[in-house]
């Protein structure tokens, strides 16, 4: 009767154990409060003045966000630079249209100079998307742990891998997010971060051109919406365009990103793919009801999405400069 109980208990505290030495449980709010008070101001200052001047630079950053923290955790690999032996993530396909790193370089400039090798690139990167989304707000959206540290290592071999494709079907979206330690309900949150941005036509115009290889339409996008795309994209070798992913308000974040779903008028296959399974419908169709949902869903989920792999401790580096490993 005691072992039967002791042995769940023991089973636990190893568990716990396991958890917190890969250093899942290594981020903390504030976590520069006394080694640079100031360092969450500067990055406000600087992302807010840049966005106020672009708006579209939320989605950059947002969208930087999502692709390092896929890509070896969050652990600012994607703002390495190739070297003479080394494709870094950067080089990689889907990373090909981010932007925004000479505002973390400026971001980067400022806070070293308010404290040298303290504040990681991997937390400015997770505050500079929660700002650049929240400027339209005024206030923080979502609260960032901070605590990151830098990683050394940067492949295009692996961005090419693991940034889910635009062309996925569910279950592969659904694994890719698993291997992050993320549910069916973050896949479907996260994807929400589509009502900001812009999307490349030849990412999506096999839906309008030749989904099936017999020159035909996907039959799961809104027709009204397929024919306004086809003016836009007007064909498949198309690899300049862009297209709102939101349109009329492709700036704005709210939760019409789910009511352009609900319509079939999600841009790509991966967007249409989150109403082919049960669970995933039933998470959309909490998210278009309510801006309130979404925005404390968004809260949740990012957290857990900028706790990736995350190096912490003594592990990885504070990079003096985000491009370069120090030397
Ligand atoms: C579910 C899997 C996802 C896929 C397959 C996917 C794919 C894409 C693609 C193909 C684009 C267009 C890029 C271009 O043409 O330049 C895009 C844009 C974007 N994605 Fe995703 N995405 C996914 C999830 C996410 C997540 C989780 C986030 C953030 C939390 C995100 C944020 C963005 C943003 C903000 C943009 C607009 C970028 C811009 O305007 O430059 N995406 N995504």
């Amino acid at each position: 009767m005691r072992s039967s109980f002791l042995l769940p208990l023991l089973l636990f505290s190893a568990i716990s154990l396991c958890n917190f030495s890969k250093g899942q449980a290594g981020l903390q709010m504030h976590f520069y409060k006394k080694s640079c008070p100031n360092a969450e101001q500067i990055v406000q200052n600087i992302v807010w003045k840049h966005v106020a001047g672009n708006p579209e630079l939320a989605a950059k950053f947002l969208r930087m966000f999502f692709h390092d923290c896929f890509v070896r955790g969050c652990d600012a690999s994607i703002l390495l630079d190739s070297t003479a032996n080394n494709t870094a993530e950067k080089g990689a396909v889907p990373n090909g249209s981010l932007a925004g790193f000479e505002v973390i370089d400026e971001i980067k400039t400022a806070v070293e100079e308010a404290c040298p090798e303290i504040v990681s690139c991997a937390d400015m990167i997770a505050l500079a998307a929660r700002d650049s989304v929240s400027f339209q707000f005024k206030k923080p959206l979502w609260e960032v742990q901070t605590g990151r540290r830098d990683g050394s290592i940067s492949r295009a071999s692996e961005a090419n891998v693991d940034i889910p494709s635009p062309f996925s079907n569910f279950t592969t979206l659904a694994k890719q997010f698993a291997s992050k330690s993320l549910s069916v309900k973050d896949l479907v949150v996260l994807s929400g971060a589509h009502t900001i941005g812009i999307g490349h036509c030849n990412l999506f115009s096999n839906r309008l051109y030749n989904f099936t290889g017999k020159g035909d339409q996907d039959p799961s996008l809104n027709p009204t919406y397929a024919a306004f795309l086809k003016t836009k994209c007007t064909s498949l070798s198309d690899t300049t365009t862009t297209v709102p992913m939101d349109p009329g308000s492709s700036t704005s974040f709210d939760n019409h990103y789910y009511v352009n779903l609900r319509e079939n008028k999600g841009l790509f296959t991966s967007d249409a793919q989150l109403l082919t399974n049960g669970r995933s419908a039933n998470v959309v169709d909490k998210l278009v009801g309510s801006g309130g949902n979404f925005f404390n869903a968004f809260k949740n989920s990012i957290k857990r999405m900028g706790h990736a792999d995350v190096l912490t401790g003594g592990a990885g580096e504070v990079r003096k400069n985000c491009r370069v490993v120090n030397s």
